[in-house]
């Protein structure tokens, strides 16, 4: 099976079974929406699960969980530079009137990479090249940006614009005072947030894994750079696979193996928070079904990071067709977006920190003898000391040295200046947190999760899901469906499952062989038959997706047994 054909019966698995197909089909559908179905929902919900678990309940002792709206007015936008810097480069052709997203076209006819090159660059190397429309041959007009924010208005009003957000970060950074203090002023400080993003992408071609709306998850993680505390690094441990941005400017693939401490120590990752996350990450992709070796973080070069970004790294995986697609990003963000936003609503972001021990500090001041400046210039004495105040220090110094200067045709002595030790006993210190940011899209890892988990078996769908992320967890079958005794029996420990919490499916219908084959397609790791022997013994089968095997157990500890295995 080629890997064409793999993601093809994936998607048609897809929208067959019910876990995606693209929103508004009886319409043609819309480029970049899909809808995920009855399964599509339960996996989306539990891979949310695990990314809580991970990002959040396994670090609560720093990280909170927030909701912020979904719409933002257009301030938000400016200061965060996402209406100056969130822009993709288009070209229009003269003739047809089609637009392209001009990186993608030169990609497409020339067969390299351009992804971060400015609109100038794209337009002479089309001009260069000669490239035309390749759907009309036209003449392609110069470059331009287009910004990918959904615009809309908030009531009646045209004016009052506001945007989708097209991610959830701005909301953690705008209301991160309020966390900041509702959470007893402590850092470092995770702010998570699950919720629906939009980016008005220009022509997504790729399915399921480039949307125009999706759930992101994501979390600001903010620190004091000057002591950002320890991560613990044996909590997550193993090595991190590292393509760096020297490696790929030198055009090189070698993939680094290292711990993310070392990676640290090494200068290769920037920060040991961001480092922290990238190792969460891993360890959460393990859960999704994902072994080590087929993850790899690659970092972004300059041109190709967010405007807010210092350095990069996208979590990659390859997947059926598309092959490597990144599941998450991984973002040091500095003090970008706070002090932005204290720039642009006048608010103070920033966070003060007691000193363990007072510090003396002695700072050097320029100080003006006015008096003498008076008795000297009289009227223009004013003037002299506008000219004056913005010396430095070691200008002033220079100046007395030297005996003096002219300023403004005014000949200043040097006992106009002198230089004055100031002493100051510093209690505590105010900065701006520095941010670093894990960042997951939930529809690409619910794609990547079935492509990873898709086998098929004497040409029947085998879905291989983690049992954790599985939408259905059991399946519950009489043997022989008219056989009332065994129906009851069925439906007790269908019904018993339910009150456990644990989805299920009860099937009466078809050949024992095609229940089976039914939930094996959907990912259903553990299938319960009743049959005669249970009746005479209390026992009933319990069969495993992926090995076929079969066990008796007894009724009663069945629901026990698949709580146990699933936790
Ligand atoms: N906040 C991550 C992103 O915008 O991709």
């Amino acid at each position: 099976m080629s890997s064409s054909d793999k993601y093809e019966k994936i998607v048609d698995l897809a929208a067959r079974r019910g876990f995606f197909w693209p929103s508004y089909e009886i319409y043609g559908g819309l480029a970049g929406f899909y809808d995920l179905g009855p399964l599509g929902a339960l996996l989306k919900e539990n891979i949310r699960k695990l990314w809580l678990d991970y990002f959040v309940l396994k670090h609560q002792d720093m990280v909170v969980l927030i909701e912020t709206p979904v719409i933002a007015p257009e301030v938000v936008f400016r200061a965060s530079g996402h209406l100056e810097s969130f822009t993709d480069p288009i070209v229009t052709c003269s003739k047809c009137g089609k637009i392209y997203r001009a990186d993608h076209l030169l990609e497409d006819v020339l067969g390299v990479k351009f992804e971060g090159s400015g609109p100038e660059e794209l337009t002479s190397i089309i001009r260069g090249r000669g490239v035309k429309c390749p759907s009309c041959g036209g003449e392609l007009e110069d470059v331009r940006t287009f910004n990918l924010l959904f615009q809309t208005n908030v009531g009646p009003y045209k004016h009052d614009v506001a945007y989708l957000r097209p991610e959830a970060a701005q909301g953690m950074f705008t209301s991160f005072k309020r966390v900041f203090t509702s959470m007893r002023y402590s850092l470092p400080l995770g702010i998570a947030q699950v919720g629906r993003v939009a980016r008005n992408e220009i022509s997504p071609r790729q399915g399921m894994v480039r949307l125009r709306e999706f759930t992101i998850m994501e979390v600001e993680f903010f620190f004091d750079p000057e002591e950002p505390g320890e991560p613990d690094f044996s909590r997550f441990p193993g090595k991190l696979r590292i393509l760096t941005a020297e490696a790929r400017s030198r055009g090189l693939d070698e993939v680094i193996e290292v711990k993310p401490e070392e990676a640290v120590a090494e200068g290769i990752i920037m920060n040991k928070w961001l480092a922290y996350w990238m190792s969460v990450a891993q360890a959460f992709a393990r859960e999704l079904g994902l072994s080590d070796d087929e993850v790899l973080f690659e970092e972004k070069l300059p041109e190709e990071r967010a405007h807010y970004s210092r350095q990069t790294f996208d979590q990659l995986v390859s997947i059926s067709r598309w092959g490597w697609v990144e599941i998450s990003g991984h973002a040091y963000r500095t003090d970008y977006d706070l002090s932005r936003h204290m720039r642009f609503s006048g608010e103070d972001m920033t966070v003060y920190k007691e000193l363990k021990k007072p510090v003396e500090t002695v700072t050097r001041k320029v100080v003006i003898n006015q008096e003498l400046l008076k008795e000297l210039f009289g009227a223009d004495a004013p003037k002299i000391t506008q000219a004056l105040k913005n010396l430095r220090v070691d200008e002033a110094e220079k100046i007395i040295k030297e005996g003096g200067t002219i300023i403004e045709g005014f000949k200043i002595p040097s006992e106009a200046l002198r230089i004055e030790e100031v002493k100051e006993i510093a209690r505590g210190r105010r900065f701006v947190p520095h941010v670093v940011e894990p960042s997951f899209g939930a529809e690409r890892l619910l794609l990547v999760v079935l492509d990873k988990a898709y086998t098929e078996e004497s040409g029947r769908v085998v879905l291989k899901l983690p049992p954790k992320l599985a939408p259905y967890k059991l399946a519950v079958f009489p043997l022989i469906p008219k056989e009332e005794s065994l129906k009851t029996i069925a439906k007790k420990i269908y019904n018993d499952a339910i009150k456990a919490g644990l989805t299920a499916i009860y099937d009466e219908n078809g050949s024992i062989g095609r229940r089976y084959a039914r939930v094996d397609e959907i990912g259903v790791p553990y299938a319960i038959t009743i049959d005669y022997q249970t009746i005479e013994d209390n026992t009933a089968t319990i069969r495993f997706r992926d090995t076929k095997e079969q066990i008796r157990i007894k009724t009663d500890e069945i629901i026990k047994w698949i709580l146990n295995k699933l936790s």
